[in-house]
C-alpha cells in the first residue's frame, strides 16, 4: 500500500494530480492513448484545478466518471458539471473524449447506455470488464466509495460493469461502477481530506474486512496497485 499524508487538502490534491499526469503519459507511450475514470463530490475540485493548469496534452486522454448522481449535467450536483467547470472547460480538454454519464436519463437507461459505451471504447467481450489506466476515489465519511455506500448488496459484484443504485440515506438515485470494473483498473488512488473522513480511513484500512460496513474496503483490498493521498486531518486517527 503506497500511503501518502499531507499537511493541507492543497498539497495532497496537487501531489495526486502529478500522479495521475505521471501515470497517463506511462499509459500513452505504452498504448497511445490513456483512459482515467474520475469521481466526484467536493475532494477533487482542488486536483481538477490543478490538472486544467497543467498544460497537459490531453488529446489522447479518454475521461470516465466513477459515478454520476440521476441529475441532468447542467444540476448543481452532476459530478459532471463539476468536472467541467474546475477542469474539462479550463483546459479545453478535448470533448470527443469525455465519456459522460447521461444522469439526465432514468438510472437504469443511463447505466445501460453507460456500460455499453464502456464496452464498445475498450472492445470488450461479453462479460470482459474493462482495465482503467487509472481509477480516482473519494471517500465518504461513512467510508462509501463510488456510489457504494454501507449496505449496497453489490458491494461484492465483480462481474458486472456497472449498474444504477438508489441511495436509501441520500433517497437519490446514482449510476456507478461496480467493483469489478474499478479493482481492474492499473492504478487505483484515494484522494481524501478532511477531519470528517478520519474514522472512515481508520476503519477501512484498519479494521476487519466488512465492505457492507466499509464499501472502500472492497478496493482497498482487492487492488494491489492502490495509492493513498490523505490530507493530515483525514489521517489523524490511522496508525498507517
Ligand atoms: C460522489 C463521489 C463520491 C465521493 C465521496 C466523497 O458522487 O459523491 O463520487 O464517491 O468521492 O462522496 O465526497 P467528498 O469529496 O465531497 O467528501
Amino acid at each position: 500500500m503506497h500511503w501518502h499524508t499531507y499537511g493541507s487538502a492543497e498539497k495532497a490534491a496537487e501531489a495526486c494530480g502529478n500522479h495521475i499526469l505521471r501515470r497517463l503519459e506511462e499509459a500513452i507511450a505504452g498504448d497511445g492513448d490513456a483512459n482515467i475514470a474520475v469521481s466526484g463530490g467536493s475532494t477533487p475540485q482542488l486536483m481538477f484545478r490543478f490538472l486544467a493548469q497543467s498544460r497537459f496534452n490531453w488529446n489522447h486522454v479518454h475521461l470516465f466518471w466513477v459515478d454520476e448522481r440521476a441529475v441532468p449535467p447542467a444540476h448543481e450536483d452532476s459530478n459532471y458539471r463539476m468536472a467541467e467547470e474546475c477542469f474539462l472547460q479550463p483546459a479545453h480538454f478535448p470533448h470527443r473524449n469525455v465519456h459522460r454519464i447521461q444522469g439526465e436519463l432514468a438510472p437504469d437507461v443511463a447505466a445501460a447506455r453507460y456500460v455499453e459505451e464502456i464496452r464498445s471504447h475498450f472492445g470488450l467481450a461479453p462479460g470482459e470488464l474493462p482495465h482503467f489506466d487509472l481509477v480516482h476515489l473519494g471517500m465518504g465519511a461513512d467510508a462509501h466509495t463510488a456510489s457504494l455506500f454501507p449496505g449496497e448488496p453489490l458491494i461484492d459484484n465483480f462481474d458486472r460493469i456497472a449498474a444504477a443504485i438508489y441511495v436509501e440515506k441520500l433517497e437519490r438515485w446514482r449510476v456507478t461502477l461496480l467493483p469489478g470494473a474499478i479493482a481492474t483498473a492499473k492504478h487505483i488512488l484515494f484522494l481524501i481530506a478532511g477531519e470528517d473522513k478520519a474514522e472512515a480511513v481508520r476503519n477501512v484500512v484498519e479494521a476487519r474486512y466488512e465492505p457492507s460496513k466499509y464499501p472502500a474496503q472492497v478496493i482497498s483490498h482487492h487492488s494491489r496497485h492502490v495509492t493513498w493521498f490523505v490530507e493530515q486531518s483525514a489521517a489523524s486517527l490511522a496508525s498507517v
